[in-house]
């Protein structure tokens, strides 16, 4: 909080709420929303100092804005990254990030449980630029040792996301920073599912934390919007590079609204897993339910990593009813649950993958990605729990 009278370290509520940033000359509580396209000047000596980095100021949209600003400086608060670049989605940031570290180096790994927009982004741009690719499953045993032996000097990044959409997988990234570290490959984190406030990658070992401000850090289903937090020169290399020109760029109005939505974001992110942890615990009692896959449960295959690298276990469950058509009736005779993709919002959200998200995929290679046909992810809202254990009763009882 660079403004701030630094007699405290606060907390990431008080983080959340008191953001930090150019004062505002008429002391407005809320930051103010600069909805401008360009910045003026009154004569180019002011351009020379401002272009020079002599005298803090803004040129261009595309460039930087000051509310944008204020927005970036509170994720990499929360991450405790040096810097953060916004972009306009999710996607916008991952694919910024990876065409700047795939300029020097040709090759990448990446897990294969990973969200579908993300392998659409390898299949449909990094491998037809000719970047090679390192598939590793941390499913399964020994995923360490192979990992570690297909890493080089040629390898630009290892990519996890952690837990994984929409499978669940929770990967160790202690272990995988050390072997990122010792190949001296820089590891970059998907953190959208954990939020930094369940989750700090950086502080586990990885160089760049990368999210869907979309999701969790809005939290209110009104805009798009993504982030790149790492190093400073690395970031100021990417803003001037990917995030100028490949034209990306997060709207004044959208980092406005996504400080808004932050202020809450530590007591939501509380009720969410509040509310995920009771509907796990519930499905898994269930006799129609075939699997539940909450890092939650102290069943699950990722409860021991997740108890010790996430502070919550977050909002994100998926569970299996065996065959499709129970799974679509089920998930139609919902009330609360709203048939829609996206996560993170007060409204609880449900899908069917083989229906919606992952559609175009064969089922055979659903099924390699763990997911069968019965198979639903849900988003667990900030609605009372009991009410949402309830309408999931009657819906699978009906
Ligand atoms: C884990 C994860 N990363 C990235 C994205 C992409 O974000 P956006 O939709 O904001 O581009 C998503 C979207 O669902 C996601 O779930």
């Amino acid at each position: 909080m660079k403004n701030k009278k630094n007699y405290l370290t606060p907390g990431p509520r008080t983080k959340c709420i008191h953001t930090s940033g150019p004062e505002d000359p008429w002391r407005a509580l809320t930051p103010p929303l600069y909805q401008t396209s360009t910045f003026t000047f009154p004569d180019f000596d002011q351009v020379d100092r401002v272009l020079k980095g002599e005298e803090e100021g803004f040129v261009y949209g595309r460039m930087g804005n000051p509310t944008t600003e204020r927005f970036e400086t509170l994720v990499s608060e929360l991450e405790g990254g040096e810097k953060t670049r916004a972009f306009a989605s999710g996607m916008g940031a991952i694919s910024a990030i990876l065409i700047h570290l795939t300029k020097s180096r040709p090759e990448m790994a990446f897990p294969k449980v990973l969200y579908g927009g993300t392998r659409a982004f390898i299949e449909k741009y990094l491998i037809p630029q000719g970047c090679l690719i390192h598939w590793f499953d941390p499913r399964e045993e020994g995923w360490g040792e192979e990992l570690s032996r297909r890493l080089s000097p040629k390898t630009a990044a290892v990519f996890a996301e952690t837990p994984s959409n929409p499978v669940m997988t929770v990967i160790d990234l202690g272990r995988l920073s050390g072997i990122a570290k010792s190949a001296g490959v820089p590891l970059v984190v998907d953190n959208t599912f954990a939020t930094p406030i369940l989750q700090k990658p950086l502080a586990l070992g990885a160089d760049i934390v990368v999210h869907s401000a979309t999701k969790y850090l809005g939290g209110h289903g009104d805009l798009l919007g993504g982030t790149v937090t790492g190093n400073a020169s690395l970031m100021e290399r990417l803003s001037f590079e990917e995030g100028s020109y490949l034209g990306a760029t997060l709207s004044p109005f959208h980092s406005w609204l996504l400080l808004r939505g932050m202020k809450t974001l530590p007591l939501r992110m509380e009720a969410h897993c509040r509310g995920a942890m009771n509907i796990a615990e519930f499905l898994s009692h269930h006799p129609m339910v075939k699997s539940v896959h909450y890092p939650g449960l102290p069943g699950d295959p990722g409860h021991k990593v997740a108890a010790l690298q996430m502070k919550g276990f977050g909002g994100m469950l998926s569970f299996s009813l065996g065959d499709d058509q129970k799974a679509r009736k089920v998930a139609s005779r919902l009330e609360f649950f709203k048939i829609a993709v996206s996560l993170g919002d007060p409204e609880s959200l449900i899908e069917h993958p083989a229906s919606l998200s992952h559609r175009q995929m064969s089922p055979e290679g659903r099924m390699a990605l763990g997911i069968d046909p019965g198979f639903l992810r849900v988003s667990v809202g900030l609605e009372d729990p009991e009410d949402l254990i309830l309408d999931l009763k009657r819906a699978l009882e009906a």
